[in-house]
């Protein structure tokens, strides 16, 4: 028996992100290709003729298992009943721009979507924050949207995860999907930290520590994490623009992973309500390497936290702190 539809929110649809994202959802890239879908798209009125036009070539594309779009400007018809919600909507950061620059415009949005979301979206909806300060407006959305239980919403780090997955297989010329287990720790944002010390490669002759590959610590401890922080920065550099097919495609795996779980042996980065798990900050959204199943994540307990570690867990999680208080001054 065909599968009832999913209905899938994204806001900012009209945006970068918005058109590399909604074609992947329809085609199942999210949720299965047996997993019929319906897309909400939300924007604000100056885009409003280009949401059109994107959902016109959503018809025009034929998919299969699209059984529905909504496209509107209104946040109440697009939160209602949706059972998936990434929230790309907001203002990027541009050249030269901190991402604190753009906070004080983007909390705002996120605390009035929040309360769409919360009044219209189905119960046990799956909230997933893309747009930037990703971790601080899923913080806000969660402050102002309190029946939606804290652990259904979530920020994305696995565009993180993924690059610092490319950049260990580019170093060991290996498969990207041989390396496996790498951690994104705290914010997304240059002072994330980027853990390779329980992340290994599939080899030949079994699996492998990627630390023991590479022979080169000098470069896990320095180059490797400064490209993995400031490779956004990279992006919007060389294009003028920020990341878009990497960060629709991580939006993918995110919500994949957190509905139909992390394979056997394998954990995965997300930002969600931290309860201080390894001394981190509680009560802000940090990223912890995270394993899922039947639809819930669970923090992967146990890791030993070297002196090195010790030190970047503590610097991004001051940094969502005080980002955390400069959110609700800017609220205020
Ligand atoms: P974009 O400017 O191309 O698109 C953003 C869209 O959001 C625009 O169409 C805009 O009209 C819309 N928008 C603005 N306010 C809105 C509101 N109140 N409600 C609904 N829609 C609204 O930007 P983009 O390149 O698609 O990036 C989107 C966001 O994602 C940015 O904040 C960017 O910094 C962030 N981002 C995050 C990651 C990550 O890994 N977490 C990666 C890349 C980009
Ligand atoms: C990214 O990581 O590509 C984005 O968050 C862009 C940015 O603002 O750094």
């Amino acid at each position: 028996m065909a599968k009832e539809p999913v209905r899938v929110l994204v806001t900012g649809a009209a945006g970068q992100i918005g058109y590399a994202l909604v074609p992947m959802i329809a085609r199942g890239v999210m949720l299965g290709a047996d997993q019929p879908v319906i897309l909400n798209m939300l924007d604000i009125p100056p885009a409003a003729e280009a949401l059109n036009g994107v959902k016109m070539e959503l018809v025009d594309a034929a998919f299969p298992l699209l059984k529905g779009v909504v496209a509107t400007t209104d946040a109440v018809e697009a939160c209602t009943g949706v059972n998936v919600a990434v929230m790309v909507g907001g203002f990027p950061r541009k050249e030269g721009m901190e991402r604190k620059d753009v906070m004080s415009k983007n909390v705002s949005i996120y605390k009035s979507q929040a309360s769409a979301l919360e009044q219209h979206a189905a119960p046990n909806c799956k909230v997933l924050v893309v747009a930037n300060p990703a971790n601080t407006n899923a913080l806000i959305l969660k402050e102002f949207a309190p029946s939606i239980p804290a652990k259904n919403i979530t920020c994305l780090t696995r565009l993180d995860h993924n690059r610092a997955l490319g950049q260990i297989s580019e170093k060991l010329n290996v498969q990207v999907s041989d390396v496996k287990n790498v951690i994104i720790w705290g914010n997304h944002s240059s002072t994330q930290y980027p853990d390779v010390n329980h992340a290994t490669v599939m080899t030949p002759s079994g699996e492998k520590p990627v630390r023991e590959l590479v022979k080169d610590d000098a470069w896990l401890n320095g180059e490797f994490i400064t490209t993995v922080q400031q490779r956004g920065a990279a992006i919007i550099k060389a294009r003028k623009l920020s990341s878009a097919l990497s960060a629709a495609s991580a939006a993918c795996d995110h919500i994949r992973d957190w509905v139909l779980g992390t394979p056997e042996g394998t954990w995965v980065s997300m930002g969600v309500y931290s309860d201080g798990s390894y001394n981190a900050p509680a009560g802000v959204i940090y990223s912890f390497p995270v394993t899922c199943k039947n639809g819930e994540w669970t923090i992967v307990q146990g890791l030993a936290i070297d002196e090195f570690s010790r030190k970047k867990l503590d610097l991004t999680g001051v940094e969502l702190t005080e980002e955390k208080e400069l959110a609700y001054s800017c609220l205020s």
